[in-house]
């Protein structure tokens, strides 16, 4: 059986992204269900206006819009933005309805299909947050640092980001977890290059991986390598990019998965730490109140709504 499924949660990394959050407008919720429904079709059609830009779409539901628009089963894991409290940050929901990911390796396609996708919802949403995002040298986030590299590869990542059977009225969704990240990178940038180095268990130019006996127990990367009980790694598909402009710099982290959990246990082990209360030391240089939580559902799960 062919699953189906929103392109923009397995597509490979984008040059530019916009990042938009939107709420259900009471009382006008059939109205939205029907634009939803048509929004695969007029994806399509901009695709075709805009070939060889690998444009691309998600568009997701918080569990606060599911329960708002939808009439289905909401997906078994979809639940608010965990709240997590730690030494350098503190994190809760933030509430949005919908969230729309778009991205692609042109502005001009990104923004026009977000802007055709807003206004076929007309009145029936109302508008919260957008953010612009774009690739930024050879991957790297502002604190200079390539982010990505360790991602499943080829058909690894939609064994990781698709939902399978153990949730077959949703196959073939995923779960996108969002945060925005805004860096203090006058702070960032007066630490010297190895202990920059160190704060992520990578090197910064060439980006080699530390050996696992040389990580700190601070560093990024060792707070979001874990392991299940049986020893296998627990993976996400990340697609975070930066966005920033003369007053603020950041990142926009967004992550795919078939379970939610994955990223729960991350975000509690960089936030709260190991046992011992070793918590991410990349979090002294950046900062997040709150994150959002959707499930992306698949193409013919969005026609059916009409
Ligand atoms: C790895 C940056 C937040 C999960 C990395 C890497 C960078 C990075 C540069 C190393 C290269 C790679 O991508 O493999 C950042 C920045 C963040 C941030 C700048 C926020 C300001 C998060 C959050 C999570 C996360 C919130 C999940 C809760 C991961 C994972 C890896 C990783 C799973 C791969 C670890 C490995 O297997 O080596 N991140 N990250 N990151 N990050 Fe983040």
């Amino acid at each position: 059986m062919t699953i189906d499924f929103q392109t923009g949660i397995v597509a490979e990394p984008s040059s530019d992204a916009t990042f938009i959050l939107l709420n259900a407008a009471p009382g006008k919720e059939a109205q939205l269900r029907k634009a939803l429904s048509t929004a695969p079709a007029l994806i399509e059609s901009i695709q075709q206006q805009f070939p060889d830009t690998e444009l691309h779409a998600a568009i997701g539901f918080s569990c606060h819009g599911w329960e708002r628009i939808m009439a289905e089963a909401k997906p078994a894991e979809l639940a608010p933005f965990p709240s997590f409290s730690g030494e350098l940050l503190s994190v809760s929901d933030e509430a949005h309805d919908i969230v729309l990911h778009i991205r692609s390796m042109r502005h001009d396609a990104t923004h026009t299909l977000a802007l055709k996708l807003f206004q076929s919802f007309a009145d029936s949403v109302t508008f919260s947050q957008q953010t612009n995002c774009f690739k930024y040298l050879d991957n790297r986030d502002f604190t200079g640092f390539v982010d990505g590299t360790e991602n499943p590869q080829g058909e690894d990542r939609k064994d990781v980001a698709l939902v399978g059977e153990e949730d077959s009225a949703h196959l073939g969704g995923s779960y996108l977890n969002y945060m925005k990240f805004t860096h203090n990178l006058a702070k960032w940038n007066t630490v010297d290059l190895k202990d920059q180095e160190d704060t992520y268990g990578r090197t910064k130019y060439d980006n080699e991986e530390y050996a696992s006996a040389d990580k700190s127990v601070h560093a990024h990367t060792k707070r979001t390598s874990l392991k299940d009980d049986n020893g296998n790694s627990l993976e996400i598909l990340r697609h975070s990019m930066p966005f920033g402009d003369l007053q603020e710099q950041g990142l926009v982290f967004a992550s795919y998965s078939r379970t939610p959990s994955i990223f729960d246990r991350m975000l509690q082990s960089m936030i709260e730490g190991d046992e011992d209360g070793n918590v991410d030391h990349l979090m002294k240089y950046t900062n997040a109140t709150a994150g959002s939580a959707f499930f992306i559902p698949s193409i013919s799960f969005l026609k059916a709504l009409a």
